[in-house]
């Protein structure tokens, strides 16, 4: 039967080759393509950033030109997808919609989902691109019950996310550039992080053959879980629950505690031992963003600031070499830019959007893939006879 190796929760095993990011988690260095994440947000859109993840190279400015024309034309849902919306409850999770939504995607476009053909497959990429932030935000209209916004081309992915968000027919809705220049960068950050839960998801569901969107889908029920993209929607729902400094120590007992099923969220990372590069960039631009807005003594950033200095000291942390991660302070953007705690996750799965696609693409192109078939070690009864149910 062959020799397998026991490798529960895939420390140790590569399930494959890639040539899109790359991650040092002792030193906390994160590349897309070869680029520092640190240099992408400083100087690159996020569609500058999508073109570098698909493609493999920063784009010159006519393809720069041509691939946001082709995102904003992708941007429209089709009236029936939109329907959809109206058959969830009010109150139902947005990332629950997202699942279903995106899912269903797979039903509208059997002309353009031949997987072997290049352009096919190009495609799909930029419509899935193109199309979540729409899905993101009438998931957001629907739980609210006002009207959804139908995209607007004269503006950036950003802006037009905001506005879609944000608008409602009856006033005007000016998007503040610098909300969307911070929302912009918290999708660069997170637009892939090579190969984590739910990428991992979406290449398994690859390996068959599946319907691509359908594939997407099934990464977005896997962010879902606070382990993984529901972290930062989880940290903002412990700050409040922390509620004030002088909490701060009891709740770090808590964390350390092992029969306390409390864990410190926006802490600790399976790859990153060292400072989370990104969590470092989104806690410079929080300082900005509350200046912008004119609260820079937000108490939920000052208790993060303050959880995360005392926890740093603490050994239990040291020893574990538990940092911040990616959604302990973006939430505090999320929340100060006015977006809702329940969407938060949903923004995650906007940005990584981008390496689902990515990583798909790439594995189609893969003369190494396979379906993905893991083994497992049966720990079960051995064989045994079956008992007629009167003598059980
Ligand atoms: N609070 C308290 N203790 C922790 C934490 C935490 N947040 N994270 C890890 N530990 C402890 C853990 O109990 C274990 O201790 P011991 O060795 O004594 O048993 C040790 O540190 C190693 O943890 P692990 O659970 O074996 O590590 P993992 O690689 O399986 O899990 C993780 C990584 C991110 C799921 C975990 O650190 C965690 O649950 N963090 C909180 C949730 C979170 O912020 N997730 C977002 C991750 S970054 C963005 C993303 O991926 O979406």
């Amino acid at each position: 039967h062959g020799v397998f190796t026991y490798d529960p929760a895939f420390t140790a095993t590569c399930s494959t080759q890639s040539d899109i990011t790359y991650i040092d988690g002792a030193e906390g260095i994160l590349l897309y393509r070869g680029y520092p994440v640190d240099q992408l947000a400083e100087n690159s859109s996020f569609l500058e950033v999508a073109y570098l993840v698909l493609y493999g190279e920063l784009p010159t400015t006519p393809q720069l030109d041509e691939f946001v024309g082709a995102i904003t034309q992708h941007t429209m849902l089709n009236e029936s997808l939109s329907k959809f919306f109206d058959g969830f409850h009010y109150d139902a999770h947005p990332m629950a919609m997202m699942t279903g939504i995106v899912g269903s995607l797979s039903a509208f476009y059997h002309d353009t989902t031949d997987i072997r053909d290049d352009g096919h497959r190009e495609i799909f990429a930029r419509r899935m691109i193109a199309k979540m932030p729409t899905i993101a935000a009438a998931a957001y209209k629907h739980s609210v019950g006002q009207p959804k916004m139908y995209p607007r081309n004269d503006l950036d992915y950003t802006s037009n996310f905001l506005h879609m968000l944000f608008a409602v027919p009856a006033e005007t809705y000016e998007v503040d550039p610098i909300a969307a220049k911070a929302l912009d960068v918290l999708f660069i950050l997170h637009a892939d992080h090579e190969q984590n839960a739910s990428t991992s998801t979406v290449r398994m569901a690859g390996s068959t053959g599946t319907n691509p969107y359908a594939a997407i889908a099934s990464g977005i029920a896997a962010l879902w879980g606070p382990a993984h993209g529901g972290a930062n929607e989880a940290v903002l729902n412990m700050l409040g629950e922390i509620g004030d400094i002088s909490q701060v120590p009891r709740y770090l007992e808590k964390a350390k505690d092992k029969d306390d099923p409390f864990r410190l969220m926006g802490f600790g990372h399976r790859v990153y031992k060292n400072f989370d590069p990104r969590a470092t960039i989104i806690r410079g631009y929080c300082h900005e963003v509350l200046q912008h807005l004119g609260i820079e003594n937000h108490p939920l950033f000052e208790l993060a600031m303050e959880l995360e200095r005392i926890a740093l000291e603490d050994d239990y942390f040291k020893e574990r070499k538990l940092y911040p991660n990616v959604d302990f302070y973006s939430g505090i953007i999320y929340q100060a830019l006015g977006i809702p705690i329940n969407m938060f996750t949903s923004m995650f799965a906007i940005a990584r959007t981008v390496g689902w696609a990515a990583h798909w693409c790439e594995m189609q192109n893969d003369p190494a893939m396979r379906i993905a078939r893991p083994r497992q070690i049966y720990t079960g009864s051995p064989k045994r006879s079956y008992t007629p149910i009167d003598q059980r």
